[in-house]
């Protein structure tokens, strides 16, 4: 039977949120402006058009003015950084986000290097990313989706210190910076990916599981120790028929498996997205804050 703690993410997602939007309030009213946050699409994608309207969304609901460029597939990369420069040099944005991935053709490190430092909320540009793997160096913004599942894990009284910890995947948005920020709070990180021998033997001794992969149900029950705290951050959205939008988002997680051994899980949908959203919102206000100050 089922024996894990669904965590609801939800609630704090939205905690948060009524917490950004009463600050969004009062720096309205004590400087007369309100955070703006730039999006730059580019193409055609599905996953990123449906992420970008998420993200829109969650700034109208707290108070956070948006500014969106959506460019065609087949820009050229001085388009792109032309947009990315405005967006540098324009007082009413405090937030820049390029929505990933770019098109091959594009160069995607090039262009994180461009955006501000400064205005960098999704926290990829390396001189944040490289802060944040410096023990005692502060970066200006930490990836949301990471700064979300350490928030999830603070919120649910999960104990980290100590913790042996495995983060699967190591990507420059989420693996990557969540076992950075893992190793700042202090637990012992590994990482699995994809050229890792026997990953099961490494994730079936972790206190916490983290999951980063893009792949629905790649995590399945036996490669989870019994009691352990699992954090999905995958969200992968599978064509289903049945559903309103045709798609639906699923996990990393074999969610029927890993409850039966797990003490605790967050779902997909509900879990570890609207709260790294939440986190969009929070850098956002601290980067107009610091605008402001
Ligand atoms: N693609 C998938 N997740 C993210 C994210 O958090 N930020 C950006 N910019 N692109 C993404």
């Amino acid at each position: 039977g089922q024996t894990a703690a669904v965590l609801d993410c939800k609630s704090i997602a939205k905690d948060i949120r009524t917490q950004i939007a009463a600050h969004v309030c009062k720096l309205k009213a004590a400087v007369g402006t309100s955070p703006g946050l730039a999006v730059v699409l580019v193409g055609e994608r599905r996953d990123s058009h449906t992420f970008i309207r998420i993200k829109l969304k969650a700034c109208h609901q707290v108070g956070i003015s948006t500014f969106v460029r959506q460019l065609p597939q087949h820009c050229t990369e001085d388009e792109l950084l032309g947009v990315i420069s405005s967006f540098n040099d324009d007082p009413s944005v405090h937030g820049i986000i390029v929505q990933l991935p770019l098109p091959q053709h594009l160069d995607e490190e090039r262009i994180i290097n461009f955006v501000s430092p400064e205005k960098d909320v999704d926290g990829f540009h390396p001189l944040n990313m490289g802060n944040l793997a410096m023990r005692g160096r502060e970066p200006l913004f930490i990836p949301c989706a990471p700064r979300g599942c350490i928030e999830l894990l603070l919120r649910f009284g999960i104990e980290i210190t100590g913790k042996k910890a495995v983060v699967i995947g190591r990507s420059k948005i989420a693996g990557l910076p969540t076992s950075l920020l893992l190793q700042r709070h202090h637990a012992t990180v590994s990482t699995v990916h994809s050229f890792t021998k026997n990953p099961k033997q490494i994730t079936c001794e972790a206190d916490i599981v983290v999951s980063d992969v893009g792949i629905p149900n790649i995590v399945r029950g036996d490669w989870l120790k019994p009691g352990a705290v699992v954090i999905d951050m995958g969200t992968n959205l599978v064509e289903n028929p049945c559903s309103r939008h045709g798609s639906s988002v699923t996990g990393d997680v074999c969610y029927e498996e890993a409850i039966k051994v797990v003490s605790a899980i967050t779902p997909v949908p509900g879990g570890v997205g609207p709260v790294t959203i939440s986190m969009l919102l929070s850098n956002t206000l601290d980067s107009a804050k610091r605008a402001f100050r």
